[in-house]
């Protein structure tokens, strides 16, 4: 293990600066990899466009290959909350980000499940 290139890898990504972690699924089983891609591009450039990079409302962002629920995808999940959206399209992006990522309000429409994680 390379310790030193580690911590600055973390460092350069801003880990331990983010108060949230979005886990997006881009399929095969839950969408087409097309529609995944697609959310994923949008999810990133919304995240930019909305100043989420950096500052207090910082958002990490990870795509995933699959979190098990495969059906009526995108999923993703938002932590600390424990959020699960399905239907994560790239029409739905925007939404979810102006809503839950900006304003804190989960897009109760698209949301299927919570589990919040305790605090540490
Ligand atoms: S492939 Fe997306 S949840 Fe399983």
């Amino acid at each position: 293990m390379n310790k030193i290139k580690l911590l600055e890898n973390a460092e350069k990504l801003g880990i331990g600066k983010y108060s949230r972690h979005v886990l997006l699924c881009t399929g095969p089983s839950c969408c087409t990899e097309k529609e995944g891609l697609e959310a994923w591009e949008e999810l990133k450039k919304q995240i930019k466009e909305q100043g989420l990079t950096s500052g207090d409302n910082a958002c990490y962002r990870t795509k995933v290959g699959c979190l098990r629920l495969c059906e009526s995808g995108p999923i993703a999940t938002v932590y600390p909350e424990g959020v699960w959206y399905a239907n994560l399209s790239k029409q739905n992006i925007e939404a979810f980000v102006k809503s839950h990522l900006v304003n804190d309000t989960p897009l109760e429409d698209l949301v299927i499940a919570k589990n919040p994680l305790p605090k540490v």
